[in-house]
């Protein structure tokens, strides 16, 4: 049972009818400065890198993108998170292959996929619910930056505390076309710093998967 406070109980009625309208108007906000040159900067990396791309998106401390790049010793895990804070608390380990950079998603996912990165993966932990009925458009894939993530591809993993938030995403990415799987978690080594704090409260856990590369 979710343990979240909120009165939305059920996927968002006008959803798809939104998701359709970010397909159809391409999102013209200007990039910002800041996650252009966080992007710039890390770039050379990425494109030397001849193995698998991870991104870790809205990756927090970043505890996440540490214990995947052991997961995946082969592969380079890029975690991007817009709080300088929240970075600053990472905790460093032995792997070399993993990178965190400050940077707003909705620049970053833009950036990647216009110089063409195919991450192999793609996290998205514990995103912001935004639980409010009046909030949808500020969840991922309510927000006008939706499309640019499904352009991204890769193998998605979304995971949260909040069951109609998987809901709405599995709802989401039907209406374009992507079939996705969908699981309650049975945690045994949390992933992330909210991984563990949701764990350690005893919430139910939920995670779609979907393959953003299927045809
Ligand atoms: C609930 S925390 C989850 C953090 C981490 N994934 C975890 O599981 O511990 C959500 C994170 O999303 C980040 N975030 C929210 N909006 C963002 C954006 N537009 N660009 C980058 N990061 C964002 C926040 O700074 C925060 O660290």
């Amino acid at each position: 049972m979710d343990r979240l406070k909120t009165s939305q109980r059920q996927p968002a009625a006008d959803l798809v009818k939104l998701v359709k309208l970010h397909q159809e108007v391409p999102w013209q906000k200007p990039l910002s400065a800041h996650s252009t040159e966080a992007f710039e900067a890390l770039r050379p990396r990425v494109e030397a890198h001849s193995g698998p791309l991870i991104i870790d998106s809205c990756c927090g401390t970043g505890d996440s993108t540490r214990n995947l790049a052991g997961r995946f010793p082969e592969a380079l895990v890029v975690g991007v998170d817009k709080s300088a804070h929240r970075l600053a608390r990472h905790q460093l380990g032995d792997r070399k292959n993993y990178a965190l950079v400050r940077a707003d998603v909705n620049d970053f996912w833009r950036l990647a996929k216009e110089a063409r990165w195919r991450p192999t993966q793609h996290y998205l932990l514990y995103p912001n619910p935004y639980p409010k009925a009046a909030q949808l458009r500020k969840r991922w894939h309510g927000a006008p930056v939706f499309p640019d993530l499904v352009g991204l591809g890769g193998l998605l993993t979304v995971r949260t505390n909040w069951s109609v938030y998987v809901q709405e995403f599995a709802l989401a990415l039907h209406s374009m076309g992507y079939s996705v799987r969908q699981n309650q978690l049975n945690i045994e080594e949390p992933i992330s710093a909210f991984e563990q704090k949701y764990h350690a409260r005893g919430h139910a856990l939920y995670e779609l998967i979907c393959d953003l590369d299927q045809s």
